[in-house]
Order: structure tokens, then C-alpha cells, then sequence
């Protein structure tokens, strides 16, 4: 299977010109599945609710159908972030579209900072589902601090984590995906958005170095701290079958959730 990422820095407010974007890399690429950034279609800084009303849309709608049309021209699978609406609600979602639709649709779980002002936690399970075959996990930027939700896909046969984000803090997410990779011997596609947004008085820094990390916490490809980066990587999934570290040690089978207070 041919995974990868689309590293750029969403343009805010102007949710026809990324989706656009989205598109048009999504239908120059070579692979079974890109991840785009946590709301690529919107930007991040949001400094009012009417700001949120005005990028946000329902899911299906106007992205995951024009995605769709490319994923049936090109046969190839997209997890890209957007801001969701429904109804009075706000989302901060990510969808995984193919050439039948959306598969699934996550609703992030863990806010980070000011999206607590703006948009509602997500109530539903961390959602898998298949593409070709492969067990497809998705989480969300600051998910990534909670060891529970890449385990909790894990353990439900999860073998990529699709990981849509807009890392702030130097580093962090870069190491914990890593680590979750490796813990869970599972492959870990992280797509960050790279710039500097300013709006306001509020200004952000996001980090870049997207990347793809192997079953043993191996960096198969990694975008660097600024600039726009597409990288698609050959991986076999199957990897991710054998939970094994030694001959004696399985990391499913030596968990002691008899001990776990979690
Ligand atoms: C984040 O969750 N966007 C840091």
C-alpha cells in the first residue's frame, strides 16, 4: 500500500481555495491514501464563532463530494480535516474519503486550548474502517497526547494511524507519534500544517515535519519544519499483524489490564 502526506499552510477563510488545493494534489498523486492537516480546508486561528459558521460544513458536503469525484477518477483514499457543522454544532472533524464517499467521519475527541471556546468535543468512538484491505484508524492533533485513543484503535485491528494535525508545540507530537507507532506496532501517517498565522492578536507557529513512521518507530519519510511537502511511502500493512518484539514478549498479549487503572 502507497501512504503518504500533503504538508501545507491552509489559507484562513478561503475554504474553496484549499479544497481546491486538496483536490488537485489528491488527483496529481501516486498513492492508495494521502492525509491532508487537521482543518485544511479553513485554517486553525478562529476568533469568533461567526468565523467558525462561515467555513464550516456539513459532512457530506461541498470538500468530502469534490473529493469524492477525484478519489473516483484517480481510485485513491483521502483523510483531510475540516471544520464540521450540524445543525448549531461545531466540529472539528476529519473524514476519510474514497471512491464510494465518505467511510468515516471522527469528530475530535480531545480539544486543544481555544477550540474548547469554539467547537464541541466529539462523543463517538475513535472510528476504523478499510481501504483495500487495510484496517485505517484516524485520531486528530492534540489526540496524540492520550496514549488511550491510538491503543484503543490498535487493539480494534487498527494498522495505519491517519493523523490530520496542526502541531504547535516543537517536537511533541513528532515524538509521541513515534512512540505510539512503536507501542502499537502500527504504521503512523502525521500530517502537520507548516506558517506562521496571525490574526489579530493572536498569532500561531505551526511545527511542519509531517511524516510516516514504521511498526518500529522508524521515520520512512519526513517533510521538513517549514515549506509545502508531499511524500508517499511503499509500506506492507501486514507488518503490523505480529505484535511480537522478541520471541517471548507480544504487546497485546503482555498487557496487564488487570493492574490498569485507566
Ligand atoms: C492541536 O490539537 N491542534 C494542537
Amino acid at each position: 500500500m502507497r501512504v503518504g502526506f500533503y504538508q501545507f499552510s491552509p489559507e484562513f477563510g478561503a475554504p474553496d481555495a484549499n479544497r481546491e488545493r486538496i483536490a488537485s494534489v489528491l488527483a496529481d498523486t501516486e498513492a492508495d491514501l494521502v492525509v491532508f492537516p487537521e482543518l485544511a480546508t479553513s485554517g486553525y486561528l478562529f476568533t469568533s464563532k461567526e468565523e467558525l459558521a462561515e467555513a464550516a460544513e456539513p459532512i457530506p458536503g461541498p470538500t468530502t463530494g469534490l473529493l469524492q469525484r477525484v478519489a473516483e477518477e484517480r481510485e485513491v483514499f483521502a483523510v483531510v480535516g475540516l471544520p464540521e457543522r450540524d445543525g448549531e454544532r461545531f466540529y472539528n472533524s476529519a473524514v476519510l474519503v474514497g471512491p464510494g464517499g465518505v467511510l468515516t467521519r471522527y469528530r475530535k475527541a480531545h480539544l486543544f486550548f481555544e477550540e474548547k471556546l469554539y467547537f464541541q468535543p466529539g462523543n463517538t468512538p475513535f472510528p476504523l474502517c478499510e481501504v483495500r484491505g487495510v484496517t485505517i484508524g484516524l485520531l486528530i492533533c492534540y489526540d496524540h497526547m492520550f496514549p488511550e485513543a491510538a491503543r484503543t484503535l490498535a487493539l480494534q485491528g487498527a494498522q495505519v494511524i491517519a493523523h490530520p494535525s496542526n502541531l504547535v508545540m516543537p517536537g511533541r507530537g513528532q515524538l509521541t507519534t513515534r512512540v505510539r507507532a512503536m507501542e502499537n506496532r502500527v504504521f503512523w501517517v502525521l500530517a502537520n500544517r507548516w506558517g506562521v498565522e496571525e490574526r489579530g492578536a493572536k498569532k500561531l507557529r505551526y511545527t511542519g515535519e509531517s511524516h510516516v513512521v514504521s511498526p518500529e518507530g522508524a521515520v520512512l519519510a519526513k517533510a521538513p519544519a517549514e515549506g509545502d511537502a508531499l511524500e508517499v511511502v511503499e509500506i506492507d500493512p501486514a507488518q503490523t499483524l505480529d505484535k511480537r518484539v522478541t520471541k517471548l514478549n507480544d504487546l497485546f498479549e503482555d498487557r496487564r489490564p488487570d493492574l490498569y487503572r485507566v
